[in-house]
């Protein structure tokens, strides 16, 4: 079977600075040879610390930016050999939200407008049908249909993330790259859009690629997890996998949430100024050496390759890869979350919202999912 989607050693580098004849001077190596698939049906989780490259990877694979190397496959067709019609075909499949739906939504359309434009530019339903398909639309994210008549700004920030959603549902797409879209709302909010997500995932039987710096996040909505550092993926998982036992020094300390100890704290200093690590300027060989407590020698050098695990004892390859030299002579990984529940606080807090779901009727049917959840606990929000 082909993956829904299938990113191959992608790279993008952007100008950073250009001599006095325009010519690039210094790039910043935003993604570095990044491959990864998604299957149907399946949430892949990017994530890592803010400006790693996880916007600009989602941004190559919806082709919304060239890249400089490396390809994408959705359902097996090269997207990069598309002309602008396919493209346009394309872009029906796979759609993105925001972390911030307000910048999203023109704020001089009525929430009907926002709707109704996709199903007019891509001809989906007849003109006198559409009334109907955007009450049907914002019934689906747990909007009342009286709604269409609103504008943006009416609204509060997780019933416009429920608008954000609608309207990329309304070109039915296969994929939605999911960039950030929690991070901007209330603990409790959150919870009810990752709720809405999963749901619509359930029923419609989407793809996500859910971009996060939010580890507790990931663990609840993903199947899989890429973790990236510096434009470049250290390890994919299954979820509980990593979260059972992160291998890479990088998730390690990313999940464990334990900054990574310095080296030799006043050298740590200076070389910490000097060579900050950045896009601009990686770090030869693996890109997390300068700040990873197991790094000798041949790290500095040689850049470690993405490769499967094997489980210890079975030989099978576990769906798990780590690009780290020295992956076969670390300390066995610690589980960062017990599964009986010793979550950390803010964990615990997103555990607890999670634990009161608020449509106990997804049952009941596409029109009614959410409904009562949605449009009233938010309601209290504005
Ligand atoms: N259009 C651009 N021009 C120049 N640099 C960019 C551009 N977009 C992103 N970058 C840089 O690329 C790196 C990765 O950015 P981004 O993909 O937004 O990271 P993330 O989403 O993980 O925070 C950052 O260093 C960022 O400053
Ligand atoms: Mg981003």
């Amino acid at each position: 079977m082909t993956a829904l989607l299938e990113a191959t050693d992608l790279v993008k580098h952007f100008p950073a600075s250009r001599n006095l004849f325009g010519r690039p001077t210094s790039f910043v190596r935003a993604v570095d040879g990044v491959s990864f698939h998604v299957e149907a049906g399946e949430t892949l989780a990017l994530v890592g610390e803010s400006g790693c490259g996880k916007s600009t990877v989602s941004r190559l694979v919806l082709r919304l930016i060239e890249p400089d190397a490396g390809s994408v496959r959705f359902e097996g067709r090269d997207l990069l050999a598309l002309d602008a019609n396919e493209l346009r075909a394309f872009r029906r499949q796979a759609q993105i939200i925001f972390q911030d739906p307000y910048a999203s939504l023109n704020p001089r359309m009525t929430v009907g407008q926002i709707l109704g434009e996709p199903l007019a530019l891509h001809e989906l339903v007849p003109p006198n049908a559409r009334r109907a398909r955007i009450e049907e639309l914002l019934r689906l994210v747990g909007l009342e249909p009286r709604f269409a008549r609103r504008y943006p700004h009416e609204f509060s920030g997780g019933q416009r993330q429920r608008i954000a959603i609608a309207r990329a549902l309304a070109v039915e797409p296969k994929l939605i790259i999911c960039d950030e879209p929690v991070s901007a709302l209330d603990v409790s909010i959150r919870s009810q859009i990752l709720n809405l997500l999963r749901d619509l995932q359930d029923r419609l039987g989407l793809s996500y690629i859910f971009v996060s710096h939010d580890l507790a996040v990931v663990k609840h909505i993903a199947d899989r997890v890429a973790v990236m550092n510096l434009g470049g993926i250290v390890e994919t998982a299954e979820t509980d996998a990593l979260f059972a036992a992160p291998l890479h020094p990088y998730s390690r300390a990313l999940l464990s949430a334990i900054p990574v100890p310095k080296p030799q704290a006043k050298r740590a200093r200076i070389i910490l100024q000097g060579e900050m690590p950045s896009a601009l300027n990686p770090p030869s060989g693996c890109r997390f050496h300068t700040r990873c407590p197991f790094t000798v020698e041949r790290c500095r050098l040689e850049v470690p390759e993405l490769r499967q695990e094997q489980r210890h004892g079975t030989g099978h390859a576990i769906n798990h890869a780590v690009a780290c030299h020295r992956v076969g002579e670390l300390p066995p990984a610690e589980a960062v979350v017990p599964s009986d529940g010793g979550f950390s606080p803010v964990l615990e807090k997103l555990v607890a919202a999670f634990s009161h779901p608020v449509e106990a009727a997804a049952v009941a049917g596409v029109n009614k999912v959410s409904t009562s959840g949605g449009a009233e606990a938010e309601g209290r929000e504005r």
